[in-house]
C-alpha cells in the first residue's frame, strides 16, 4: 500500500512572467483557491497522509503561509527546498529519505484531476506493490505532452513531447512507483534540454514490463495548468461546477472530514485560520448538521 506522496511544486514558472515573479505559480489561484489545494487533494483522495512538498528554493515561507503542517487536516505535510529545476525524477533524488524503504506516488503541482470513479481509481492506484503506473488520457494536442502508445492494453511507446504524431494519450502527472524508483532516478542522465526527464524513467520499467497504466477515462477531466490562458479555463471549469452543484471541488478539509481524519473542532479551528470569507462559509455548513 502507498502511503507516501510527493508534490512537486517547484518550477519556474516562467511561462506565466509576470504573475509568477513574486509568487510561485501552485500558490495562484484555481478560482475560489491556491492551485496546490487540488494537487493535494488527489493524493488525500487516494488516502495518502504523508506528503512531502517539493518547493523552490527561497520560496518555502510562502507554503507556509497556507500549509503550515497539515496537522489541521489530519495529516503530516513536510517540505524540501530545489535549489533549480533538475527535471520531474530530480523529486525521488530529493525525497530519499522520505521515501525510505516504501513505494511512492507523485503528483505535479500543476495537474487539475477530476472526474467520476476518481477517488475508487486512486484507492485502487496506492495498491500498487511492484512496478510503476501511469494515468494516461486522451487529448487534442499530445505534442505538448508526455505521450503513450498502446498495443493490447499494454504501453509500448512512451515518448516525450512528440513532434510526430505517436499516439494522443498523454501521461498525465500522477505517477506510482515502487521503492526501485529512488535507484533509478539516480541513474539517469541529463536530456538535450539539461532535465533528468520522467519519461525516461518510466522507459526504465517499461523494459522490464513492469509500467502498467489506467485512464483517467471519458467522464473526467484533466488538465495541465501551464499558461495563462490554461489557468483561466480551468478556473472557470471549476467556477461552473461548484456554483451549479453547490460543492466545492478540492476543500482538502471536507476530504479530511469525510476520511475521519478530522473532526468537528478541527474545522472550527481551519474556519479561524481562513478568517471571514467564502471558503470559511462553506466550511461552516459542512459542519453545520454534524
Ligand atoms: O502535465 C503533464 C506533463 O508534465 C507530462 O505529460 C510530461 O511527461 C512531463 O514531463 C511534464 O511536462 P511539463 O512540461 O508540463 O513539465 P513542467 O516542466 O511544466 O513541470 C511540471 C510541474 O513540476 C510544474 O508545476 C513545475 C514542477 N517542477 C518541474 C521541474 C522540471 C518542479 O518542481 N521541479 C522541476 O525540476
Amino acid at each position: 500500500m502507498i502511503k507516501k506522496g510527493i508534490i512537486l511544486a517547484g518550477g519556474k514558472g516562467t511561462r506565466m512572467s509576470p504573475l509568477t515573479k513574486a509568487v510561485n505559480k501552485q500558490l495562484l489561484p484555481i478560482y475560489d483557491k491556491p492551485l496546490i489545494f487540488y494537487p493535494l487533494s488527489i493524493l488525500m483522495l487516494a488516502n495518502i497522509r504523508d506528503i512531502l512538498i517539493v518547493v523552490n528554493k527561497g520560496q518555502l515561507d510562502q507554503y507556509k503561509k497556507i500549509l503550515p503542517d497539515g496537522k489541521r487536516l489530519g495529516i503530516k505535510i513536510s517540505y524540501i527546498e530545489q535549489d533549480k529545476p533538475r527535471g520531474l525524477p530530480d523529486a525521488f533524488i530529493l525525497g530519499e529519505k522520505f521515501i525510505g524503504k516504501n513505494n511512492v506516488s507523485l503528483i505535479l503541482g500543476d495537474n487539475f484531476f477530476y472526474g467520476q470513479y476518481l477517488s475508487e481509481r486512486l484507492k485502487d492506484s496506492v495498491k500498487l506493490s511492484k512496478g510503476a503506473k501511469v494515468f494516461l488520457h486522451r487529448v487534442s494536442h499530445p505534442e505538448r505532452y508526455g505521450v503513450a502508445k498502446v498495443k493490447n492494453n499494454k504501453i509500448t511507446i512512451i515518448k516525450e513531447k512528440p513532434k510526430k504524431y505517436i499516439s494522443d494519450l498523454a501521461i498525465t502527472g500522477l505517477y506510482f512507483f515502487d521503492n526501485r524508483v529512488v535507484k533509478l532516478a539516480k541513474k539517469l542522465k541529463p536530456s538535450k534540454r539539461g532535465e533528468l526527464e520522467i519519461v525516461d524513467l518510466l522507459n526504465k520499467y517499461k523494459r522490464v514490463n513492469k509500467l502498467s497504466a489506467d485512464y483517467i477515462g471519458r467522464g473526467g477531466s484533466w488538465l495541465d495548468t501551464g499558461s495563462i490562458s490554461d489557468f483561466y479555463k480551468t478556473s472557470d471549469f471549476v467556477s461552473v461546477i461548484e456554483n451549479r452543484q453547490g460543492f466545492k471541488i478540492a476543500c482538502i478539509e471536507e476530504i479530511a472530514l469525510n476520511n475521519k481524519w478530522i473532526k468537528r473542532k478541527d474545522i472550527i479551528k481551519s474556519i479561524k485560520f481562513y478568517g471571514k470569507c467564502e471558503y470559511s462559509n462553506y466550511l461552516k455548513k459542512l459542519i453545520k448538521h454534524r
